[in-house]
C-alpha cells in the first residue's frame, strides 16, 4: 500500500523530533553553553536523550495496539536507531573526551564501577538489536530470530535505567520515574498476553 504525504510528513517530523535534542546539543556547544563541566553536560545529555528515545521506542507498540493504528509501527525503527545514535555517542564521548582513549583507565572503571558495567553491558546488547535494523539484515534471518534478538530489549532499556540509578549521588527520584514507566511499559505486555488484540508478537517493520 502507498504511503499518502500525511504518512509521510509525519515519518518526517518523528526524525525531526529524534534529531532536534542532538541540534540542541551541537548549538550549545559551539555557543559554549554546556555550563561548568561541559564534558559531564554532554555524556549526560546524550545519555538521558539515549534512555528517553530507548523509552519512546517502547510506547509505539502500546499506542498502536490501543489507538487501533498498526501504521504507528513504522516509527519503531527509526526511533530506536536513533536511540542507539545517542547512546553510541554518549559511549564514544566517555571514551574519546572523557577518557583521552585511556584503554586501561576504561577497563578499570568497567571492572570496578558497577554503573559503567551495567552500562556496557546494556551497550552491548545493542548492537545485535542495531545490526538487524535493515531490510537485508531481516530479511537475511527472517522474523522468527529477529524476534528473538530484538526482544533483548526488555533487557536492556531495565539495563540503561539501573544504570542511570546506580550513578546519581543525591535525587534518585528522575531514574525512580523513568523506572516506574518502563515498569508500565512492560506490565501492559505482560497483560497483553492475555488480551487478543494486544497479544500478536512484535514484527519487524520491513520498509520498501
Ligand atoms: C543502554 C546504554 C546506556 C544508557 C541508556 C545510558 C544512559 C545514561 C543516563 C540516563 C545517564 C545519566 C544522565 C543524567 O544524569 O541526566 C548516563 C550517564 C553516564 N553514562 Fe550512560 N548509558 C548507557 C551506556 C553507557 C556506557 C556503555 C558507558 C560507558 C562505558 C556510560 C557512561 C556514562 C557516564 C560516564 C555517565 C555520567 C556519569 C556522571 O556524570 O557521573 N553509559 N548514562
Amino acid at each position: 500500500m502507498g504511503r499518502t504525504w500525511l504518512e509521510r510528513l509525519n515519518y518526517v517530523l518523528v526524525l525531526l523530533l529524534c534529531l532536534a535534542p542532538a541540534a540542541w546539543l551541537v548549538w550549545r556547544t559551539v555557543q559554549g553553553d554546556l555550563g561548568a563541566n561541559p564534558i559531564e553536560t554532554l555524556i549526560r545529555q546524550l545519555g538521558v536523550w539515549g534512555l528517553r528515545l530507548l523509552i519512546a521506542g517502547l510506547c509505539i507498540t502500546p499506542l498502536a495496539r490501543i489507538f487501533k493504528k498498526p501504521r504507528f509501527i513504522r516509527f519503531r525503527r527509526p526511533v530506536g536507531l536513533f536511540a542507539f545514535g545517542y547512546i553510541l555517542t554518549h559511549l564514544s564521548t566517555y571514551i574519546g573526551i572523557d577518557q583521552y582513549f585511556d584503554w586501561h583507565a576504561i577497563w578499570k572503571d568497567i571492572v570496578k564501577r558497577p554503573y559503567i558495567t551495567i552500562g556496557m553491558l546494556g551497550f552491548t546488547l545493542l548492537l545485535p538489536l542495531a545490526l538487524t535494523s535493515f531490510n537485508a539484515a531481516i530479511r537475511k534471518i527472517g522474523p522468527k530470530t529477529w524476534r528473538r534478538i530484538h526482544s533483548l530489549i526488555y533487557l536492556i532499556v531495565p539495563l540503561g535505567v539501573t544504570h542511570y540509578y546506580l550513578l546519581v549521588k543525591a535525587d534518585h527520584r528522575p531514574p525512580l520515574i523513568y523506572g516506574a514507566i518502563v515498569a508500565l511499559l512492560l506490565g501492559w505486555r505482560v497483560a497483553a498476553k492475555w488480551w487478543p488484540v494486544a497479544a500478536r508478537a512484535p514484527r519487524p517493520s520491513v520498509q520498501p
